[in-house]
């Protein structure tokens, strides 16, 4: 039995993890989380209280964080502000939160000797055309489009330099596009099932033929744990089901599956900077640590996901209006 220490755990990934880890470890987990608009408590209800601490900081704070590495044998770092449309609106919080509050667990992480595992995302290494057939690999050139992906750079950049310079025992991995339960409506497929559900038309950026490559949280979350426990300390592992997608595909998919006419949505605004597509080869973590993953059918588990947001509207429904009138006052 080890304790985990997981930042961000009442955000989407973050909550899919805990539940994952206490489903199937005996691991003891303690959440560090904010609890900003993207944290929800209600995304741990029901896990057993013996099994789960929840602490309510701030990354960047660094007595609370030092205290907290103190206890624990792993911390697997999720925290970070996410959303690329807030980025690209107020930036401040990105590099508050992903670069200084990624610094300060790794100063905590130094003192303490404690194994560290960063979670970061594929967009870090910029985008590919859409007609390439080149994919991601753990040697692509970084190269950011947004704020968000240029401070998760930037985050990944730090953990590399204190592996090097300092010993810290750390390892990194990007992962593609998450689908799932308890992701906020402000994302994608979320954003769209709801909208349904509400009687909305689903939104479109732009002409709507970026590329995304989508992966269940689940499968995301049983690479991590084949990371922590399996993973070669100072080294980066690609995440990624094989799932890629065009955003247009996705909207007429869930239409479909929630009954209504797959062309029943509208073109909105593009998002400036837009990335193009993404698209993950994750070859080493299969062939070096043997993971594989579950939901290989990107239909069922996102008929799942529909699912879900249909059963657990009160978890959804406090957010839905104020991240509407948001994108209402962006075009989008
Ligand atoms: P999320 O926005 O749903 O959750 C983030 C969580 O971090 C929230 O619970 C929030 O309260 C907490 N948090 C924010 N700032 C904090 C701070 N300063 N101190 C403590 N807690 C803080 O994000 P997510 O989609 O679950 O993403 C989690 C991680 O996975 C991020 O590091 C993200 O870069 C990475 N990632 C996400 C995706 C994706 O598709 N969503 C893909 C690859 C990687
Ligand atoms: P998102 O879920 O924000 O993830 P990311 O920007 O990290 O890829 O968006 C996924 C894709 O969907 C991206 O190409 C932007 C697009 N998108 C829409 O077309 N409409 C929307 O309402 C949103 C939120 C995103």
């Amino acid at each position: 039995m080890a304790r985990l220490l997981v930042t961000g755990g009442a955000g989407f990934i973050g909550s899919n993890f805990v539940h994952h880890v206490i489903e199937n470890t005996d691991h003891h987990v303690t959440v560090l989380d904010k609890l900003t608009y993207a944290g929800n408590r209600a995304s741990l209800a029901g896990l057993p209280e013996d099994r789960l601490t929840f602490v309510h900081g701030d990354i960047g704070d660094a007595a609370l964080v030092d205290g907290l590495f103190a206890e624990a044998d792993a911390v697997v770092h999720y925290a970070a502000e996410s959303h690329n449309d807030n980025s690209l609106h107020d930036p401040r919080p990105f590099l508050d939160t992903n670069i200084i509050g990624t610094y300060t667990l790794l100063e905590a992480a130094r003192r303490h000797g404690t194994r560290l595992h960063h979670i970061s995302t594929d967009e870090v290494y910029g985008d590919l055309e859409l007609d390439d057939p080149a994919r991601f690999t753990e040697t692509t050139p970084y190269n950011p489009s947004s704020p968000y992906s240029s401070t998760k750079a930037g985050s990944d950049l730090l953990v590399r330099a204190w592996v090097r310079s300092f010993g810290v025992q750390a390892t990194i991995s990007n992962c593609s596009n998450n689908y799932g339960p308890y992701q906020h409506v402000e994302k994608f497929i979320p954003r769209q099932i709801t909208n349904v559900i509400r009687g909305i038309r689903p939104k479109l950026y732009g002409a709507g033929h970026n590329v995304r490559d989508w992966i269940h949280a689940d499968d995301h979350s049983s690479a991590v744990l084949t990371i922590l426990e399996r993973g070669e300390i100072g080294e980066t592992y690609l995440i990624g089901a094989d799932g890629e997608k065009d955003n247009t595909s996705v909207v007429e998919l869930i239409l479909t599956l929630m009954g209504q006419p797959a062309d029943a949505y509208d073109h909105v605004t593009d998002r400036a900077g837009h990335d193009l597509r993404y698209a993950i080869d994750s070859t080493r973590l299969r062939t070096e640590l043997g993971w594989r993953p579950r939901f290989g059918d990107f239909e069922s588990g996102l008929a799942d996901t529909i699912e879900w947001y249909r059963t657990n509207e009160t978890w959804w429904a406090p957010a839905k209006d104020a991240t509407e009138a948001f994108y209402a006052s962006k075009g989008q």
